[in-house]
């Protein structure tokens, strides 16, 4: 029989019975990512993996992965895996696209609207006691409608924000890989030319790309510098798309007014990093998809990945096809 590793012990008992139904299921029984020698080991051991995006798998453990066939990863990012590696050795990597692109959205507003209004920060300071007469100056906020929201990276999470913003009547300009005119008309979306058009122009700049060689550490102190001094910086997308300690001056120096982060390199969060210092920035712990529901769905998803690659039918979401010609 075919075995699983699901590298998780806390999901649903729907994914662990539709999973048991064809396979022997093995699972992590830790909420911590597993260690890399285990994860070595198991690669050995089992034909499936079932990750969170944050698990490495590198080529050390795909080159040694004597029976892993397929990688299903409860994530849309797929940073976590090597993936030349992974085709190489004929090891099949299946992601989750679309499925969580609306609660990405929702969340990608939450940030945007508390930096906006600074919620987190007003709710840090009545528990410190601060709340003792009525005097709004210390929370006073910057408005969202109205204003410019840049959006870099305009697949599905990015095109979800477009569609919220035009509810709160902000004007939108995206850059991404490639240029897409039909949105453009459809959603009344404006393109800029380049990264710097973008910072240059927005009020509110929020990032949702993945994290590749092209965008590892796109964001540094020159980029910032490109920003308004009113402006606000949203991350969704992968800590590692950010020069973290320019991202620290430019807030501590305040270059740019306020940011929003709900990545950061590493993760979690050293409690001694300077950012954890500053009022002007508002982190979440990576959990942008994170409603009950898209939580369970991206990891049904995941299973339907695993189970079509192991019973030899064509998998949704498949990353890297091509690494069924190396079996
Ligand atoms: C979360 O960060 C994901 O890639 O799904």
């Amino acid at each position: 029989m075919k075995r699983v590793w699901v590298m998780r012990p806390f999901h649903d008992e729907a994914i662990y019975n539709s999973l048991k139904q064809n396979f022997e299921v093995d699972t992590w029984d830790d909420h911590k990512t597993p260690p890399h020698d285990v994860v070595m080991e198991k690669a050995k051991e089992c034909d499936a993996f079932l990750p969170e995006g944050i698990d490495i798998i590198d080529a050390e453990v795909l080159d040694g992965a004597t029976r892993l066939e397929v990688i299903g990863n409860r994530a849309v990012g797929t940073d976590n895996v090597d993936i030349p590696a992974a085709t190489r050795n004929g090891i099949l990597l299946t992601n989750t696209p679309g499925v969580l692109q609306d609660a990405c959205a929702d969340m990608t507003f939450a940030l945007l609207l508390d930096a906006a209004r600074q919620v987190a920060y007003g709710d840090r300071s009545i528990r410190a006691g601060k709340w003792v007469f009525f005097d709004q100056t210390p929370y006073l906020g910057l408005d969202a409608y109205g204003k410019t929201l840049g959006i870099f990276g305009f697949g599905g999470i990015g095109q979800r924000v477009a569609k919220r913003a035009s509810g709160f009547d902000m004007r939108v300009i995206y850059h991404s890989r490639s240029r897409k005119i039909d949105l453009e008309e459809s959603m009344g979306v404006e393109w800029a030319p380049s990264l710097a058009d973008l910072l240059q122009a927005s009020d509110y700049v929020s990032l949702h790309c993945p994290l590749t060689d092209a965008t590892r550490k796109m964001m540094g102190a020159e980029q910032f510098a490109m920003m308004k001094s009113t402006a606000i910086f949203i991350n969704m997308a992968r800590g590692g798309v950010v020069d973290q300690p320019a991202l620290y001056e430019a807030l501590k120096n305040k270059t740019i007014a306020r940011a929003a982060i709900d990545v950061t390199d590493p993760e979690p969060i050293p409690m001694s990093d300077p950012l954890l210092t500053l009022d002007n920035v508002v982190i979440t712990p990576h959990v942008g998809s994170a409603s009950e529901a898209t939580f369970k769905n991206m990891g049904l998803m995941a299973v339907r990945n695993i189970t079509a690659a192991l019973t030899g039918d064509a998998p949704e979401t498949p990353v890297n096809p091509e690494a069924l010609q190396n079996r």
